[in-house]
């Protein structure tokens, strides 16, 4: 008899609750993948239901915390029992903003706790899943400021810029293993992360952008279904911007 081949693709998205992530969840579920995701936020949330109405899984994990990072990829792997990882979407990320000589060890160390050392971890927990299976895809969601640096944002720069590192070292390392890592860079993205800069800000960086717009969260999800689609496969370690031309 001949097996029938797997249609459809399991996915864990960190931080999928809202803005970004939740675009990957959705646009990521509509093309068929089981999804999974990964926030911090109590079950009893009004997002979370909604998430799960739309049959997406919901897992309480704080990504800064390795402990609980460790203690959700059991309740994942516990579900899929014998079945692959296909993709991990590390997005999970925060700000905490101030200029360098007034940045504090705590700021410093909530940021680099999400965006970079639970990213990691994501990434480690994944691959020793990934190894075993015969394709598999990373995509980490860094930012245009781990490439330039920002004003005011020493610490979540640095991170991001550490995740592009992370990516290309784990493409480098399980290339073999037909892991492919990518990184996409986004400009500015309406979401909640960004409602809360200062109007001023806004414009002087619209003023920036060749579209002479934001981008949206579904446009960095089109991406991820892209990279991760099957037609982009000799794409790896690679940093993609998305940006509407960001200078
Ligand atoms: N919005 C932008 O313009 C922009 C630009 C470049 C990069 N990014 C990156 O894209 C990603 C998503 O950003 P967004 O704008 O959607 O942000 P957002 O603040 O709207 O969403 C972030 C999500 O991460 C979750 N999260 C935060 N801390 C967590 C933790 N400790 N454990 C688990 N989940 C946690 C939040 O609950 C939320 O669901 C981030 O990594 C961000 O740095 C955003």
């Amino acid at each position: 008899m001949k097996l029938q081949k797997k249609l459809h693709k399991n996915v864990l998205i960190t931080g999928g609750l809202q803005g970004i992530g939740k675009a990957i969840a959705l646009t990521l579920k509509k093309r068929g993948d089981c999804v999974f995701v990964f926030d911090h936020v109590a079950k009893e949330d009004k997002r979370v239901e909604e998430l799960k109405n739309f049959g997406i899984y919901y897992f309480l994990v704080d990504i800064s915390d390795t402990k609980s990072i460790d203690h959700g990829f059991f309740q994942l792997f516990d579900i899929l029992k014998n079945d692959s990882l296909d993709i991990l979407v590390n997005n999970a990320g925060i700000t905490r903003d101030s200029l360098a000589i007034r940045m504090d060890e705590k700021n410093w160390d909530d940021v680099f706790d999400v965006n970079l050392k639970g990213a990691f971890f994501c990434c480690k927990f994944a691959i020793k899943r990934m190894m075993r299976q015969s394709k598999s895809y990373i995509i980490n969601i860094s930012s245009i400021v781990g490439k330039t640096g920002n004003v005011g944002q020493i610490n979540y720069a640095a991170s991001k810029a550490g995740l592009i590192s992370i990516t290309k070292t784990l493409a480098a390392e399980y290339g073999k293993r037909n892991i492919l890592v990518n990184a996409i860079a986004p400009g500015f993205i309406q979401t909640d992360m960004t409602k809360k800069l200062d109007e001023n800000i806004k414009n002087a960086i619209l003023q920036r952008i060749s579209l002479k717009r934001f981008g949206e969260p579904n446009e960095v999800a089109y991406l991820v279904e892209f990279l991760t689609g099957g037609k982009a496969d000799y794409i790896t370690g690679s940093v993609i911007d998305l940006n509407g031309g960001l200078f």
